[in-house]
């Protein structure tokens, strides 16, 4: 088994002639938390998309765990266990907490709502879903609608439903955006948690979370990669001091609220 778990060559993304994403090379160490952090409209989250293909890269490669997945299809690529954290919106709020993480691993095990249906098979799902929610820290609210959860809970409650999905490398994307410092300590807790055994790529805007989480970390500016290291040498390159004091989102057109979609 090769170190490098994920690897990119020369990963383009276009959009009408915009380079959102230019001529990265990522190359991700098995077990490791690498960051991926840089300005408002870097093209993290567009980096993160096509990793996961839910873009279809303009140019480039992209090798996970051996394999080439440019031209592989988002399920198949989740099914190799490289799964992108869900948005709060793919969380059902009128279902329950232990409802939503059942449904995931409904979903992910691709079992017909027939088949759902039966009994044992709810059970098994049940005592899965239960265990997740305990790896979480949401045990206490399993009854609750996921609705009715605290914002740093249902940060959570996604990640759990992400776990659902075997994952072998998750990929978060501002898992601590909006939040509280009490909610962010304690997810920075979970997430070290869950990364045992696994490889994480975290698009993270909190450097004190990058500092406290990440082994390595990759800048990326205007879409390309600017610097990478540990966090001690990327914090002191004057370049990123200045893609970060220089680069306000109204600078690259676009409102700040559209780029986190
Ligand atoms: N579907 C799209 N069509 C056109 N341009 C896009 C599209 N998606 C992203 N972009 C542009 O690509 C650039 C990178 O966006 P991206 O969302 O990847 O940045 P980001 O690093 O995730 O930023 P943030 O930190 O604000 O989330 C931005 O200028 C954005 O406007
Ligand atoms: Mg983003």
């Amino acid at each position: 088994m090769s170190d490098t778990i994920l690897e990119t060559r020369g990963l383009t993304k276009e959009f009408l002639g915009f380079l959102a994403v230019q001529n990265v090379n990522l190359s991700i160490r098995r077990g490791s938390i690498h960051g991926l952090i840089g300005p408002n409209g870097a093209g993290k989250t567009t980096c993160f998309n096509l990793l996961t293909k839910f873009l279809q890269p303009t140019r480039g490669t992209i090798i996970y765990d051996g394999r080439d997945i440019t031209n592989t299809k988002p399920a198949e690529v989740a099914r190799l266990g490289l799964v992108r954290s869900f948005q709060i919106s793919a969380v059902f709020p009128h279902l329950s907490v232990l409802e939503n993480v059942r449904l995931a691993l409904q979903r992910a095990r691709g079992a017909s709502f027939d088949f759902w249906r039966s009994d044992s098979t709810l059970k098994q799902y049940d005592a899965r879903a239960r265990e997740l929610l305990e790896d979480v820290g949401l045990t206490e609210y399993a009854a609750l609608q996921a609705g009715q959860l605290p914002y740093g809970r249902k940060r959570a409650l996604e990640i759990a439903t992400t776990l659902a999905l075997e994952p072998v490398m998750m990929l978060l994307d501002e898992p601590t955006a909006g939040m509280t410092s009490d909610d962010v300590d304690r997810i920075v807790t979970l997430i070290k948690r869950v990364s045992v055994g696994r490889t994480v790529l975290l698009v993270e805007h909190n450097l004190k979370v990058v500092e406290g989480l990440c082994d390595r970390i990759t800048v990326l500016a205007r879409g390309e990669v600017l610097a990478e290291g540990d966090y001690a040498s990327v914090s002191r390159n004057p370049d990123v001091q200045a893609a970060y004091l220089g680069t306000d989102p109204a600078s690259v057109g676009v409102p700040e609220s559209a780029l986190n979609v």
